[in-house]
């Protein structure tokens, strides 16, 4: 799909496999007629290396490498992660690979958590860069969500880092409340000026 000529049907190809961030990125675009889909809907399985040294570089280096293969779609990528202001904004866009890549999301949350014993300034956040790639435009927005690290892990059904974080004026982590962390996630806010753009060109 093109934007810019309006066809019946937008389709977005999300240069992801990580079926929980799709399912939050489809839920986002649900009410439009716009199709989502994903590196797994066609069978991508190359494995892309994200060797930049910030979010947005990653989320570029995952988008243009897409574009590469699929030169005619419109592609969005994201890179995110959770940054933790006493441990020097570690993980950050090490996220993924915390303890080596393929450690599962509960012990790292037991990690984190056991770095910040005793510990008073437990500010955290997410970051989320976003890009969207059409064979003629770039948009590129990143967006944070405030708060900190629970004292212990909280939640289920949701991903990652979420079952420690407490976004900003409430108590429920993330994974607790995950119909407000679609309200007010990094993700969410990107993916608003993301469709902001989007409307803006099909208008
Ligand atoms: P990536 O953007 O897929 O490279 O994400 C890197 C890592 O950041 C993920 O594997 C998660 O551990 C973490 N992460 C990113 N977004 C979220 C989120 O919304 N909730 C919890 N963890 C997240």
């Amino acid at each position: 799909m093109f934007f810019g000529m309006i066809t019946t049907v937008m389709r977005i190809l999300v240069a992801s496999h990580n079926g929980h961030k799709i399912k939050e990125i489809k839920e986002y675009f649900k009410h439009l007629d716009i199709e989502i889909i994903s590196l797994r809907d066609i069978d991508f399985d190359f494995e892309i290396e994200e060797t930049g040294i910030t979010f947005l570089d990653n989320a570029l280096i995952k988008a243009k490498t897409i574009q590469s293969f699929y030169p005619n779609h419109a592609i969005l990528a994201d890179d995110s992660g959770f940054s933790v202001k006493a441990l020097g904004n570690e993980p950050g866009v090490n996220s993924a690979r915390f303890l080596g890549s393929g450690t599962v999301d509960a012990l790292k949350n037991k990690e984190i958590l056991k770095l910040l014993e005793g510990v008073i300034d437990r500010k955290a956040m997410f970051t989320c860069a976003m890009v969207l790639l059409t064979p003629s435009q770039q948009f590129v927005t990143q967006q944070v969500v405030y708060g900190s690290v629970s004292q212990e892990i909280r939640g289920t059904g949701s991903f990652g880092y979420d079952p420690i974080f407490i976004p900003e004026h409430t108590t429920k982590t993330f994974a607790e409340d995950l119909e407000y962390k679609a309200k007010v996630s990094h993700r969410s806010k990107a993916l608003m000026e993301v469709l902001k753009y989007v409307e803006y060109l099909a208008e």
